[in-house]
């Protein structure tokens, strides 16, 4: 969802805002803005509704001077995408700039308020609020005698009154905030404040960096400091001092970013959805890279923060996400049960916060989510933790909030995944949780030879994957018959079931073709009333013991006139006559064929989309984080 960006350096703020705002594109957004403070102290202010490049136009025909700024992509939450609705947003006579990140939940109450005192509103957001309360926050300090100013833990004593504005106000704020603070007189002075939002400080040599995410920052410094919930960093050209709002100054833990400039580029590929469905290979190998133990016949992790004593006596488990996610942990569900005969629950992690459902003292937690930042996954993870059960996350990306604060847990190593709609991380997922399942199963009663053949098969994954990215061209022409169908099914059994919902899935939000998942046998249930020659059934037929089941289903189709396409794992005479399209995949053991049928899914779905001329990296009113409820 929104994004922000801030630089105070010696360099012109612009460029850095307008590429850091690009590269936050990813995370979805509907209007952008930048401000930036100009030698003479002024405030320059640019928004514009739609595309970064909307932005970019503006400021090509209105420069905007200054060597300290600060940028934001807006996700509407609170008003409607318009030019004052986007953010940097003002506070007081124009004196304070802000970003912000988050929801403030008590807004209305504090606007009333605000307006009592005679502050003027131009916006319908929450963001508003917090650059008026700051501004008269600092107004009082101003008004105080110097004696009054209190001390501010070790913060540079120019700097003390503005820093205590921003401190002061936040205790007024519920809901959750990442926000930058930029002062009209303070020309070298950033101020970052967390709380629920995600917020990392990039550490350069005369110039500093702020972002809601590390890619911004690639190529601009390789040190990095996340932001904690309560922290404040007061951030100037020369140096950056982490406080805590009610406990003075702290000493951060500076870390290395790993990721280079290729990371975040589409590096010669038409979109970065394409580029990361053909990184497959590549990232199910850094899945598995030092997790598969041969000697034992089974699989390690080391973040579980859990010893084998501990694990041993785990009599059920819940897995809790949200969409793809959500789809990874119905497969997973599958996995460990058949691997280590373990009850598995799989819980969307948006009911599960509320749900309040009987859990007992030997239940293992395990949210999984690609971006770390799921607001949802988040609030069911605390409210389990709250509850005193061990929460693990399964996560992307590097230090996200859900990575911080799991109990412990397994990262995937996917690499940066910027396209909108969610493919190497899925595979990803599914590969983990086959390692999970196969070290369950080992810690219980699954055989030294049954854990060799899990192992055989995970490891010739990788090639099996690489030879499904063959079916693209067939693909291609697949989606060109197809494109303008305005409904799909997908159907699928067993392992295949939770890989249908997620081809639905991919199709549904980046061509907005409605489409449906079922497990095929429940198509007799009701959705077999929308079969007709206009809609299009996607089987996946691999072989497995369901497979003449299966086959049974697609008959019932075809018999009804519905258009087949059939995913197949072995040729088939008989198919040839049967279904209207075949693509053929690599033949796997059941408990990977999810991984390896996901990839054309995922293919028709990107097909579809650019024959409709849809934007698959940007899908409309989508964002890769959903970091609001
Ligand atoms: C995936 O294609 C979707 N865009 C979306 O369903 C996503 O999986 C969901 O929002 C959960 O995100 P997470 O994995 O980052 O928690």
């Amino acid at each position: 969802m929104c994004g922000i960006v801030g630089y105070v350096g010696n360099q012109d703020a612009c460029p850095f805002l307008l590429t850091g705002l690009r590269r936050l594109e990813y995370r979805g957004y509907d209007s952008a803005g930048i401000a930036t403070l100009g030698e003479s102290g002024h405030l320059h202010l640019a928004r514009a509704v739609g595309r970064i490049e909307a932005l970019a136009e503006r400021i090509a025909g209105a420069p905007m001077p200054g060597v300290i700024g600060i940028g934001h992509t807006r996700w509407a939450t609170h008003g409607a995408a318009t030019p004052e609705n986007a953010h940097p947003h003002l506070g007081g006579a124009g004196n304070v700039a802000i970003v912000h990140n988050g929801v403030i939940e008590n807004y209305q109450i504090l606007k009333e308020m605000l307006i009592e005192k005679g502050y003027q509103f131009h916006s319908a957001t929450d963001t508003e609020v917090i650059a008026h309360l700051i501004a008269d926050a600092l107004k009082t300090l101003m008004e105080a005698p110097a004696s009054a100013l209190p001390r501010q833990g070790g913060t540079d004593g120019r700097n003390a009154m503005f820093v205590e504005a921003v401190r002061a106000s936040l205790p007024s704020l519920r809901g959750t905030y990442g926000l930058v603070v930029m002062f009209r007189d303070r020309p070298d002075l950033l101020i970052a404040a967390r709380c629920g939002s995600p917020l990392v400080l990039g550490v350069g040599r005369g110039e500093q960096f702020i972002a809601s995410d590390t890619s911004p920052l690639v190529g601009h410094t390789d040190r990095i400091i996340y932001l904690a919930d309560h922290q404040l960093a007061v951030v100037s050209k020369d140096s950056i001092q982490v406080v805590h709002r009610d406990q003075g100054r702290i000493r951060p833990e500076v870390r290395i970013l790993e990721a280079q400039d290729n990371d975040v580029s589409c590096e010669g590929y038409a979109h970065y959805m394409l580029k990361e469905i053909y990184e497959q290979p590549t990232s199910l190998r850094n899945a598995m890279r030092g997790r598969l133990d041969r000697e034992n016949a089974t699989s390690k992790f080391g973040g579980l923060n859990l010893t084998p004593s501990q694990l041993r006596s785990i009599n059920r488990i819940i897995l809790t996400a949200c969409g793809t996610s959500w789809h990874s942990a119905l497969t997973g569900e599958y996995l460990i049960e058949e691997f280590a005969r373990l009850p598995v629950e799989v819980e969307y992690a948006s009911e599960l916060r509320y749900r309040n459902p009987p859990v007992d003292h030997d239940t293992l937690i395990f949210g999984i989510t690609q971006s770390g930042e799921t607001a949802d996954t988040l609030a069911a993870l605390r409210e389990m933790k709250r509850k005193g059960h061990h929460t693990l996350a399964i996560c992307n990306v590097i230090g996200s909030s859900i990575a911080q604060e799991a109990d412990g847990g397994v990262y995937l190593h996917a690499g940066p995944e910027i396209g909108v709609a969610s493919t190497k991380a899925f595979t990803s997922q599914l590969c983990v949780l086959a390692m999970l399942a196969l070290y369950f199963g080992r810690l219980r009663h699954l055989s030294y030879e049954a854990g060799q053949r899990i192992i055989d098969n995970l490891e010739a994954l990788p090639d099996a994957v690489e030879k499904a990215l063959e079916c693209n061209a067939v693909t291609r022409v697949i989606a060109d018959k197809y494109k303008d169908a305005t409904n799909f099914l997908y159907l699928g059994r067993h392992y295949n079931f939770p890989t249908a919902l997620e081809g639905a899935l991919k199709l549904k939000e980046i061509s907005y073709i409605h489409a449906e998942g079922y497990p095929a046998a429940e198509m007799k249930h009701g959705p077999i009333a929308l079969v007709d020659e206009h809609t299009p059934s996607v089987f996946l037929l691999s072989r497995s013991h369901v497979y003449d089941k299966v086959m049974s289903n697609l008959q019932e189709v075809k018999a009804r006139g519905g258009p087949v396409i059939a995913i197949v794992d072995q040729y088939d005479k008989k198919l040839e006559s049967l279904v209207d399209d075949l693509i053929e995949i690599p033949a796997v053991e059941d408990f990977l064929q999810p991984v390896v049928a996901a990839i054309p899914l995922q293919l028709l779905a990107y097909h579809i989309a650019i024959a409709r001329g849809c934007d698959v990296d940007k899908p409309r009113n989508l964002a890769k984080s959903v970091t609001v409820e």
